[in-house]
């Protein structure tokens, strides 16, 4: 065969194979091709044997076939390579909007059944439902509501602060929804009924103890308001929730903001828990009269009264849940438990 045809067909013989080739062909056409003793090197010892004028024209055109020969051979492993990635992105696809094999009904988290019902139960004693910021300042969590810097009641409550800086207000998520109170006060004028629901955050967690959860609180400010309005209000929604026979104890307590204070326990069995003692549900009391102050109220005008609950340590009481992860912890199988009680 003349010299040339054999470059020729050497190209037609890679061309006719290539096509069809996976990864291990490609090697091996590689090697067959481009390796020491490849077809390219073979066609090159020919060289020696053509006369002079023929030699320039035979070495250029084995000099081409190779580098042909080495760009479609890259050109079709990349194609692989790409080719296999694009698979294996294509397989591992996550596809979100992909339904479960069981179709669950939807339902309302015990936690939000349960202070839509709270909230249902103060909007029919008169109450108004109001907002405050989660993100606040050290003043309205604590100064206003009488701790000042060095107070000890500071410790009682873990706070994360979210920018410490020492001489200015520092900014904080809220440890409890009391910082509600000052704003409340602030915002309009007495009298008022107020209920505000929300999350509080503190650095602390454990079978009853969550570093987010969610408190309720509640203000009330008139004149002639006295401890016995705020046992009757705190009794009306206990009785509410638990059912007639709960039991209530107002044990005497300390907060800051309040004078006197208490803490309110259900016992459990009245609401019928299996097990002896009380939950512990919340604290109240006489607003103090420096947090009327704070909140630019007279305090010879009015007086009032504050309680404030954690919404989740009602809800275990109510559905016997004995750790309040389980709250959030978003397992169907604990929540599947609630469906159809909203
Ligand atoms: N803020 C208190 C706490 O988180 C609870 C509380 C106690 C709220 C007494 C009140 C109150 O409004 O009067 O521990």
């Amino acid at each position: 065969m003349n010299p040339l045809d054999e470059v020729r067909s050497a190209w037609a013989s890679l061309a006719s194979e290539i096509n069809a080739a996976g990864e291990q062909q490609l090697a091996e056409l590689r090697s067959r091709f481009l390796g020491k003793k490849g077809e390219i090197s073979g066609l090159m010892r020919h060289l020696g044997a053509l006369p002079a004028d023929e030699k320039p024209t035979y070495g250029a055109a084995v000099q081409a076939l190779r580098q042909m020969v080495e760009s479609t051979l890259d050109r079709f492993q990349e194609q692989l390579r790409s080719g296999a990635l694009q698979a294996r992105l294509e397989n591992e696809r996550l596809d979100l909007s992909l339904s479960g094999d069981r179709s669950e009904p939807g339902t309302l988290h015990p936690l939000l059944a349960l202070r839509d019902e709270i909230l249902d139960l103060f909007v029919g004693m008169g109450f108004e439902i109001a907002d405050a910021p989660e993100i606040d300042t050290e003043w309205f969590n604590f100064s206003a509501l009488n701790m000042p810097d060095d107070h000890p009641a500071r410790d009682m409550q873990d706070t994360f602060f979210l920018e410490k800086d020492s001489g200015k207000d520092s900014v904080v998520l809220r440890t409890h929804t009391s910082n509600y109170q000052i704003h409340a006060m602030r915002d309009r004028k007495p009298p008022f009924r107020l209920l505000h629901c929300g999350q509080v955050y503190r650095c602390d967690a454990d079978a009853t103890h969550a570093p987010m959860f969610c408190q309720v609180e509640g203000l009330v400010l008139d004149q002639g308001i006295s401890f016995a309005h705020l046992k009757a209000t705190i009794y009306t929604m206990v009785r509410a929730l638990y059912g007639q026979g709960a039991i209530l104890r107002f044990r005497p307590s300390f907060f800051p903001f309040t004078e006197p204070s208490a803490e309110m326990d259900v016992d459990c069995r009245s609401v019928g828990l299996d097990r002896d003692g009380w939950m512990e549900i919340g604290g109240c009391g006489m607003v103090n009269p420096n947090v009327l102050v704070n909140g630019g109220i007279d305090p010879e005008s009015f007086q009032g009264f504050a309680f404030g609950f954690g919404l989740d340590r009602m809800a275990m009481l109510r559905h016997g849940i004995k750790d309040i992860g389980l709250l959030t912890a978003g397992d169907m199988r604990f929540l599947r438990q609630f469906t159809g009680l909203a």
